[in-house]
Formats: structure tokens, C-alpha cells, sequence
């Protein structure tokens, strides 16, 4: 039998992708966190973006139903403009994921640990927060907010940029969250708010 070039070339091609897609599945957490850090920083820790929290030190769990709520669009990220100008958003970033990769994502950065950004803060104004934040917000976000076994995300330490975005979209109702905490942001006042984020920003 003999082979034409065309043929041989058509061989060689199909070895190529038999090998190239086993590959591309077990691409490999580290890979696919070269590309979470580009946004969320070095580890999952926002040195870069002020408007971009760090993950780092979450729960899995708080990551895994994070990144499926983007997935299924319950969460809607903001517009955001990547390094090389393409907008983009989490919403994009996590429709390409599989749950494995998911479940990935959400075990590498559990494991890192998560450095609380040094801000300046309003010192009167962070009194006042941490009386709101013992009254409304402890019994969720345990110890001032650091405590990630709550599953709830970790508010202190991160930029304001992305805590008065959040804060503001939670309040407004533009973002969704458990009724319970609903209830709580129903009541708080403009000024509580602000108050809070001091609270949070200084805890460092
Ligand atoms: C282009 C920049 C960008 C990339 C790439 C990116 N993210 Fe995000 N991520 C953001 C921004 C901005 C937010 C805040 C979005 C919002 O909800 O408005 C966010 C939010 C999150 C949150 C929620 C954090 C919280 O405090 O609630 C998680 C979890 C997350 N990203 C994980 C990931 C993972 C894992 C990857 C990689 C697969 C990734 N992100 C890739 C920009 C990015
Ligand atoms: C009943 C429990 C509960 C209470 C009370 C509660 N929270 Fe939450 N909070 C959660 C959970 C669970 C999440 C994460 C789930 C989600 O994003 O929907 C969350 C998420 C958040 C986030 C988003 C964090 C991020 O990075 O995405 C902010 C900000 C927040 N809470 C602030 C507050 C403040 C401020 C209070 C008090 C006024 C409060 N919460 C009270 C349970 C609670």
C-alpha cells in the first residue's frame, strides 16, 4: 500500500489530537489558575486591582457555589477589562468550566493563604462599624469577617473599591443573597454602610 502525502499528513494530524486532547483535560489546576491570577493576583491575592477581591483562603465551598452561580448567571459579575483590553466578566470566565475544574479552582485556592490588603481608615468611623457589624453581621461573618469556615466569603481585608461596590449593590438589591442577610441590609442606613467598609478595611 502506499501512502500520499496528504495521507500521511492526515495520520500524523489525528495522532497529534489524540494526543492534544487527553492533554487539554488534565491541563491542570496550575494552569488554569495562571489565568484566575491574571485578575485575582498572585495566588489569589488582589495586589494589582483594587476592584477585583482576593480569593485566596476562601472556602471551597464559598468558591464552588461562587463560581456556579456565575456559571448559571444567579450572580452577575461586573464588566471588566482585561490587561490586554477585552471586556470580559465572571460570568464569561466560569461558563468554560467543568464542575471537576470547579471543584479544581475551589481546593488550589482554599490552600493559599490570604493577606489583608493595608489601607488607611477612618478611625471614628470603624468604632461605629464594628458596633453594627456585632449587631447585624457577626453571627454569619464570624470574627470581624476573617473567619472563612463561615462559607461566606472574607470581607476584612479586602480593597474598598470592592467591598463599597458590593455593599452597595447588596443594598440596593442589584445583587442577591441570603434572605436572611437581605433583612439585615434592608435596615442599614447610608451611613452604617460606609461604617462597615471602614471596619472591614481595617482589619489588617
Ligand atoms: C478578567 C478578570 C478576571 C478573571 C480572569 C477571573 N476573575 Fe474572578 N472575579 C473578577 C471580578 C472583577 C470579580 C468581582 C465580580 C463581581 O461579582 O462583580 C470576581 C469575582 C470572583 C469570585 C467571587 C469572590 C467573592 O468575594 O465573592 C470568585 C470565587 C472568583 N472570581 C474566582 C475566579 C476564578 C476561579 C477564576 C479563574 C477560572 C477567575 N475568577 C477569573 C475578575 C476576574
Ligand atoms: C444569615 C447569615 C448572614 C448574615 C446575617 C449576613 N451575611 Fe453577608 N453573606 C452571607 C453568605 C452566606 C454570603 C455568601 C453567599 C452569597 O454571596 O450569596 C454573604 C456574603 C456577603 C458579602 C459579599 C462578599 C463577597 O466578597 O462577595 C458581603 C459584602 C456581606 N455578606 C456583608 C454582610 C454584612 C455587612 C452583613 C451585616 C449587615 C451581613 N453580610 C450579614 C451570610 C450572611
Amino acid at each position: 500500500m502506499k501512502f500520499s502525502k496528504l495521507d500521511v499528513f492526515g495520520t500524523v494530524i489525528s495522532a497529534l489530537i489524540l494526543v492534544a486532547a487527553p492533554l487539554a483535560a488534565v491541563a491542570g489546576v496550575d494552569e488554569m489558575a495562571k489565568e484566575c491570577d491574571e485578575c485575582h493576583g498572585k495566588g489569589g491575592n488582589s495586589t494589582e486591582h483594587k476592584d477585583v477581591p482576593s480569593i485566596a483562603g476562601f472556602s471551597a465551598v464559598t468558591i464552588e457555589d461562587t463560581l456556579n452561580q456565575y456559571k448559571t448567571g444567579d450572580r452577575k459579575g461586573m464588566k471588566y477589562k482585561e490587561d490586554d483590553g477585552e471586556e470580559t466578566d465572571m460570568n464569561k470566565e466560569a461558563e468554560e468550566l467543568s464542575d471537576e475544574d470547579i471543584k479544581a479552582l475551589a481546593k488550589h485556592y482554599a490552600g493559599q493563604k490570604f493577606i489583608a490588603h493595608k489601607q488607611d481608615f477612618d478611625a471614628a468611623q470603624v468604632k461605629k462599624g464594628a458596633k453594627v457589624h456585632d449587631k447585624s453581621c457577626e453571627k454569619c461573618h464570624s470574627e470581624g469577617g476573617t473567619n472563612a469556615a463561615d462559607d461566606a466569603a472574607i470581607l476584612s481585608g479586602q480593597w474598598r473599591d470592592y467591598l463599597e461596590t458590593q455593599m452597595s449593590d447588596l443594598h440596593s438589591g442589584k445583587r442577591d443573597a441570603p434572605k436572611k442577610m437581605m433583612k439585615k441590609f434592608e435596615k442599614l442606613e447610608d451611613g452604617e454602610i460606609k461604617a462597615l467598609i471602614e471596619y472591614y478595611v481595617s482589619q489588617q
